[in-house]
């Protein structure tokens, strides 16, 4: 039997809910298939901050550089400033193990009304290749003269050619394996420096990967694509900025922020991956058991798919499709009246 050891970080809000029916479906398909996981449960989250002064501890990184995955929940609480909770958790690992592609899955699934009149069911049917390690999201940069009338904020957004070229590389081998079309997200017209950067690299990458058929959108008209014609789309790469913006744009597209997971992978797997739900804690209806844990339970069907068990992935997505499909079983955000636990047991029959 296949073991893995995986960890698992709740965080705040609804990621602690969210989490237990990911772990249920985990050993519900791996008893199926014959894989056995090992759980090590790390309460790091913003509640910790608050008691510690600290999101996770100084080697947190050490504690999890063993793991084969991570799974983590959500986080962030009102009470805490969200760049903290970020830059103090979610942005060190996903650094630290250079996790450098965040790939979001999206479809339309049989049984979810999106709010987009065309999208339907099997024709929007996307992924989301987000850069995820440089880009606008960096540390470079300050702030000057705090609490002066000539105050400034100044903040680099750093692209090299070793980061953009390593994403876009995996971008395009995953479209080749796919519908073998690529859209490269860009605002090489507004932004003068990075973006044309971005698209040169693209041009080059392209040239490596001559099945793929790709073309380049501004980012303003691509969010506006994504809305009229998400059908059109296979893989769209992005960077950093634009990447996390689209695909909360396209879940939403695809009926709610609540089904769609995310990976944080690193390829080279010298490190481990994050697999995590695209949402945050959502202190809104945090503590109400009505979270809908599909995001997370699609997460922990891509850390299956990355641990080398494509059928069980497969499985888990199957029994979310059937779910949504077959029954009117869900979770308020989708316009059912079930609870979190109620919905994971449907999901757990199907299995
Ligand atoms: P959010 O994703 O937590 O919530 C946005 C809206 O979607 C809310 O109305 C919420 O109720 C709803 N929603 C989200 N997930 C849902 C689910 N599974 N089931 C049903 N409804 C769901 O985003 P928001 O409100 O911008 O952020 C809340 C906190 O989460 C902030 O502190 C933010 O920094 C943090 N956050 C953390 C992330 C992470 O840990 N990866 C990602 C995004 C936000
Ligand atoms: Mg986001």
């Amino acid at each position: 039997m296949t073991h893995h050891r995986i960890a698992l970080i709740p965080g705040d809000g609804i990621g602690a809910e969210v989490l237990p029916p990911a772990r249920q479906v985990l050993d519900a398909v791996g008893a199926r298939r014959g894989i056995g996981f090992s759980y090590a449960s790390y309460d790091w989250s913003c509640e910790r901050y608050v008691r510690e002064g600290a999101m996770m501890p100084e080697d947190g990184l050490d504690q999890l550089r063993e793991k084969d995955a991570i799974l983590l929940g959500a986080v962030g609480s009102p009470h805490v400033p969200d760049h903290v909770s970020l830059w103090g958790l979610l942005i060190p690992i996903r650094r630290g193990f250079r996790q450098y592609v965040n790939l979001r899955p999206i479809r339309v699934f049989e049984g979810v009304d999106s709010p987009v009149r065309t999208a339907t069911a099997d024709g929007v049917d996307l992924v989301v290749v987000r850069e995820n390690v440089e880009g606008e999201y960096s540390e470079i940069g300050g702030r000057l003269n705090r609490g002066h009338p000539e105050e400034l904020a100044v903040q680099e957004a750093v692209f090299t050619r070793a980061g953009v070229t390593r994403v876009l590389d995996y971008a395009f081998a995953l479209a080749a394996r796919r519908g073998r079309r690529l859209t490269s997200a860009t605002k090489s017209n507004g932004i003068v420096h990075t973006l044309p950067f971005w698209d040169e690299l693209v041009a080059e990458r392209a040239a490596a990967h001559p099945l793929v058929v790709w073309d380049q959108e501004h980012i303003d008209a691509l969010a506006a694509k994504f809305v009229l014609d998400p059908a059109r789309f296979d893989v769209v790469v992005a960077s950093n900025l634009f990447g996390d913006i689209l695909s909360d744009l396209a879940s939403a597209v695809a009926g709610s922020i609540g089904i769609a997971p995310a990976a944080n992978l690193n390829p080279e797997r010298t490190y481990p991956s994050m697999f995590e739900p695209v949402h945050g804690s959502a202190p809104d209806i945090a503590g109400r058991g009505i979270a809908n844990p599909l995001g997370a339970i699609g997460a922990a069907a891509m850390m299956l798919d990355h641990l080398g068990h494509p059928e069980a992935a497969q499985d888990v997505t199957d029994a979310i499709a059937a779910v949504l499909a077959k029954t009117d079983v869900r979770t308020p955000d989708l316009g059912g009246s079930a609870t979190t636990t109620a919905f994971t047991e449907k999901i757990l029959q199907l299995l």
